[in-house]
């Protein structure tokens, strides 16, 4: 399968690139197999919504794609509705990606989950649904 148009601009030109430093949350996740890492920045107002989100990606073009389109649909949002994007809807509003490449979206989902998760413990805002991160990495590289 082809890569879509969608994608190959993501990733040719990823948007929210970066990191933030007063961050209110900060999740890194990683992909044992093929050694992709992904990292989340959101600042988060008063009201729980996202008003800024960045992200930093050592990981395959699908992996950069899915966090930079994942950044534009959760960037305005509330951390409730963020914590309801999938990484299906990811892919779909990336004209979608190949079978092989479906885990790489996972990862974006996984790396905002961590940094919802890490908002939730600083803040103490419950967030529903939310569970500790499975493959929270933060740990390893210190
Ligand atoms: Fe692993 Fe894309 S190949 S995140």
């Amino acid at each position: 399968m082809e890569y879509s148009e969608k994608v190959k601009d993501h990733f040719m030109h990823p948007r929210n690139v970066g990191e933030i430093e007063d961050a209110s949350g900060v999740g890194t996740v990683g992909n044992a197999k093929c050694g992709d890492i992904m990292r989340m920045y959101l600042k988060i107002n008063d009201n729980k919504v996202i008003e800024d989100c960045k992200f930093k990606t050592f990981g395959c073009g699908a992996a950069i794609a899915t966090s930079s389109m994942a950044t534009e649909l959760i960037k305005g949002k509330t951390v409730d509705e963020a914590m309801t994007l999938t990484n299906k809807a990811v892919m779909e509003a990336l004209g979608g990606l190949p079978p092989v490449k479906v885990h790489c979206s996972v990862l974006a989902e996984e790396a905002i989950h961590a940094a919802l998760w890490d908002y939730s413990q600083k803040s103490g805002v419950k967030i529903e649904g939310l569970k500790p991160p499975v493959h929270d990495i933060e740990e390893k590289e210190h």
